[in-house]
């Protein structure tokens, strides 16, 4: 009697999942059906796999979202960035469906059950309406492209081992502060091609709508993949690479395709004429240039020029610590010929900051992803590091906007390109464009402290 009874029970247990699977279908087609007849907004909620409870909360979408245009698109992992967005007070993006780009809001079923979310709510991540407030933009070289003085590149703490959590707040972050310009290549991970890939994700879920107010740009120049074609500088590495990355990102276009570093062995025409055909063939609006010297660079505006192709810009190291563009004619020919400079680990990876001043920490690069800056570095570096801090005390400067100030102090850098590992960072990187000027004393009190360990 008892095996009896449990059979029925599993019975109906069963049967009425099937009914909910044949009904939930039945919804979704149904609500697309509203959805088209609908206009203005694009709703949708998910994110838990009970299929009775989406059911249900299908049919009440339908019912309840008047004027508002429904659809569904529930994945598990909402709830994740559910909670991350509401805990940091913004509104999240529930889904991105490719096949509905304008999708801006949803529901949360979450807010179902939350208390004091008893009531349906709608949730976005809407950019900050003060984003264009305070950044400053600007101009690379005599283009039309603005760029905003502080970037962001996603070198580090964009691979597969980290929180995409993390990286959506520090995105959104940026993004509500101006930071229109996201610096990406094709190697950036690990592994190779991770730091894209979860870009490509963090595009879909909440800056789709913003595609238009955003710089992307991606690189490729080294080792990428095994054998003769995944490094360097021929055509057949460029525009594969540029198509893998495209992509990788999910994306038709990206804003800057650079070249990422000299290479002595290919014709300097067959890699600009690599990149005039990905700008040619829409795959990128301009081509860049990146770890190139002052000589070089006057090569290739010549050729790229007569290829009709878009240069603007090139992204060299420059930080107080390291002043090659200086010496290797970059910076000052940059300028002659008018073309923009982005600096790239305008903190020497961190160095340039209070993160080493008290020792190194277990979530610091150093030791959480060693790869570039070394134990070694950070030892080498101590004293200078806190003789530069005493100077930006003075300045009422922390020591990263000091350093970030002084990449910016005569107009010819257009932009910094920051790492961060942390929201809390990026607020203070933010905070060196309201002092970019220095007196002579301060600057030779800068090259003082440095001594020998400029390079
Ligand atoms: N073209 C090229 O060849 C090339 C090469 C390298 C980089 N890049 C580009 O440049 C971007 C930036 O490079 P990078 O990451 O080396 O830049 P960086 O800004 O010099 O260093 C970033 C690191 O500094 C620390 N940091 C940042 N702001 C801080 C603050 N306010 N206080 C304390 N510590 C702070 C963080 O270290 P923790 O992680 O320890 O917290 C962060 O990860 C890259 O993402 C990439 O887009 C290009």
């Amino acid at each position: 009697m008892t095996v009896f009874k449990c059979g029925v029970a599993l019975g109906i247990v069963l049967s009425s999942f099937k009914v909910c699977h044949r009904f939930r279908h039945y919804m979704y087609d149904m609500k697309y059906k509203v959805c088209a007849a609908m206009g203005k907004m694009l709703c949708c909620h998910g994110g838990q796999p009970a299929l009775s409870w989406r059911s249900v909360l299908s049919r009440m979408s339908v019912q309840l979202c008047h004027g508002v245009q429904c659809c569904h698109g529930g994945q598990p992992g909402f709830a994740m960035a559910f909670s991350a967005f509401m805990r940091k007070g913004h509104w999240g993006v529930g889904e991105y469906l490719p096949e509905r780009p304008d999708l801006l809001l949803c529901i949360s079923p979450g807010a179902l059950v939350l208390p004091g979310l008893s009531q349906w709510r709608l949730i976005m991540y809407r950019a900050a309406d003060s984003r264009y407030e305070d950044m400053v933009y600007n101009r690379l070289g005599n283009s039309g492209l603005k760029l905003p003085a502080v970037s962001m590149g996603l070198w580090h703490n964009f691979g597969h081992q980290n929180s995409q959590e993390d990286m959506i707040n520090i995105l959104c972050y940026c993004f509500d502060h101006g930071i229109t310009h996201f610096d990406l290549a094709n190697n950036y991970g690990p592994e190779p091609g991770a730091a894209e890939s979860n870009f490509g994700y963090i595009l879909n879920r909440c800056f789709r709508p913003y595609r238009d107010e955003l710089i992307i740009s991606t690189k490729a120049g080294f080792d990428m993949w095994d054998g003769p074609y995944g490094d360097w500088g021929s055509r057949k590495y460029l525009l594969a690479s540029l198509d893998q990355s495209l992509k990788r990102m999910d994306l038709e276009y990206v804003d800057i395709f650079y070249h990422h570093r000299m290479d002595p062995e290919t014709d300097l025409e067959e890699t600009m004429s690599a990149l005039a055909s990905a700008v040619h063939q829409g795959k990128a609006l301009y081509a860049g240039l990146s770890n190139y010297d002052g000589p070089t660079l006057e090569r290739a505006t010549a050729i790229l020029r007569e290829l009709h192709t878009p240069f603007v810009i090139n992204q060299n190291r420059y930080s107080i610590l390291d002043r090659t563009i200086e010496r290797n004619g970059l910076k000052e020919k940059a300028a002659e010929l008018k073309k923009g400079i982005i600096a790239f680990s305008p903190l020497a990876q961190g160095l340039l900051s209070d993160r080493y001043l008290n020792g190194i920490t277990a979530d610091s690069r150093v030791l959480h992803d060693g790869r570039f800056l070394k134990e070694s570095d950070v030892k080498e570096h101590h004293d200078v590091i806190v003789k530069l801090n005493n100077i930006a005390r003075e300045r009422g400067q922390s020591l990263a906007q000091m350093a970030l100030s002084w990449v910016l102090r005569d107009g010819i850098v257009a932009s910094v390109l920051v790492g961060v590992s942390r929201v809390s960072q990026i607020e203070d990187n933010l905070k060196a464009m309201s002092n970019t000027s220095f007196t002579d004393e301060e600057l030779r009190a800068i090259d003082e402290a440095c001594g020998s360990f400029i390079s």
